[in-house]
């Protein structure tokens, strides 16, 4: 999940000096120095590359904004004559300075720390690249999809190639561990969840596994709910990152006997802080810790977290394992 960002005020200060968030993303030093940030500050056990799942689009030929309070703008396009715009082949060159920085960081983070590289998966990249930013419904990407089931594939398949073209990029430059962002996946009804959420990860993860067999894919299908087992089965994902409904007792049970699972403190609670969060980490911990598992929250951490309040999770959750 999202560690770098807002609530960190040094991460701030070089946003500021970076003038802009895309401008951060691409430049190596800066990029490097807010992925270590929060690893100097709290020392997990491993960090995320700092970057975004919306440089694909841009590398593709999709100009790609970040406006300060709105999130991302994309010039939005619905028909496949816009979509033969996009240029596959210049992923490698335009992303150059985010495998610098995975470069990089693989020569300064601490030895024990884990390094992990990601992407959006295509279904979430292909929402903001339709509707042209972050929307409740995911409207505008359903309504192709739906229309038009087939050349919506198109786009997909596109997404697939692109993201596998990141990824390989990443592990090569020194990715230990994958994570597959799929924010939106929930919102999807089970036969297109199966066909544009499902499917393509599966395709993206057997594409890395021919290749890099001992990097492990954690997928995270936010909303999914009880397709989560079948998606886990299906995908033959090495872990499935779970977002905060997901109950751990239920998770004991149906996805903890097929592979590692990841999760799931709610970010809010990270915000609350005191007993309240301290209680439901420790349910968690409890309740999955017996298998294969790894603590994380259920989604990003939000810009109104205290600092205070990760140093706390942080040492509960270290202590737990000691
Ligand atoms: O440590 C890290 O922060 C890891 C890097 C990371 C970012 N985004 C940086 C970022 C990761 C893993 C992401 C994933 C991401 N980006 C997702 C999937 C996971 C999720 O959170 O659901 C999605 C959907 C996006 C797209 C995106 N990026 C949106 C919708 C926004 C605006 C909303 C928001 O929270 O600000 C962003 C901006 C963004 N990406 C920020 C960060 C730290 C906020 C940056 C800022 O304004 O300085």
């Amino acid at each position: 999940m999202r560690q770098a960002g807002r609530y960190l005020p040094e991460y701030r200060a070089t946003r500021g000096k970076a003038g802009g968030f895309l401008n951060l993303c691409y430049t190596p030093a800066l990029a490097e120095e807010v992925t270590l940030q929060p690893i100097r500050r709290f020392g997990f056990d491993a960090s995320i590359l700092f970057s975004d799942i919306l440089v694909v689009p841009d590398a593709l030929g999709q100009k790609v904004a970040f406006q300060e309070g709105e999130g991302p703008v994309l010039e939005p396009f619905t028909d496949l004559k816009a979509l033969g715009k996009l240029d596959l082949t210049k992923i490698r060159s335009h992303l150059a300075p985010v495998y610098e920085t995975v470069e990089r960081l693989s020569k300064s983070l601490p030895a024990e720390t884990t390094l992990i590289g990601f992407a959006g998966a295509p279904w979430t990249v292909a929402t903001y690249m339709v509707g042209g930013r972050g929307s409740p419904d995911q409207g505008a990407a359903k309504a192709w999809a739906y229309r038009a089931p087939d050349e919506f594939q198109v786009l997909i398949d596109l997404l697939v190639e692109a993201t596998i073209e990141h990824l390989s990029a990443q592990i090569e430059a020194g990715a230990e561990v994958i994570q597959i962002f799929d924010t939106w996946a929930g919102s999807l009804p089970p036969l297109s969840f199966e066909r544009f959420a499902l499917q393509p990860v599966k395709k993206i993860w057997a594409a890395l596994l021919a290749k890099f067999p001992d990097v492990p894919v954690i997928a995270f299908p936010r909303g999914a709910g009880a397709q989560m087992v079948n998606y886990f089965k299906e995908t033959g994902i090495s872990a499935i990152s779970m977002d905060t409904g997901v109950s751990p007792a239920w998770a004991r049970e149906a996805l903890q006997p097929l592979g590692c699972v990841q999760g799931n403190l709610d970010p809010l609670l990270l915000v609350a802080g005191g007993p309240e969060m301290r209680a439901q980490a420790e349910m968690i911990l409890a309740t999955l810790s017996g298998g294969p598992f790894i603590f994380n929250l259920g989604h990003g951490i939000v810009p109104q977290t205290p600092p205070e309040h990760v140093a706390e999770l942080v040492k509960l959750v270290q202590e737990w394992k000691s």
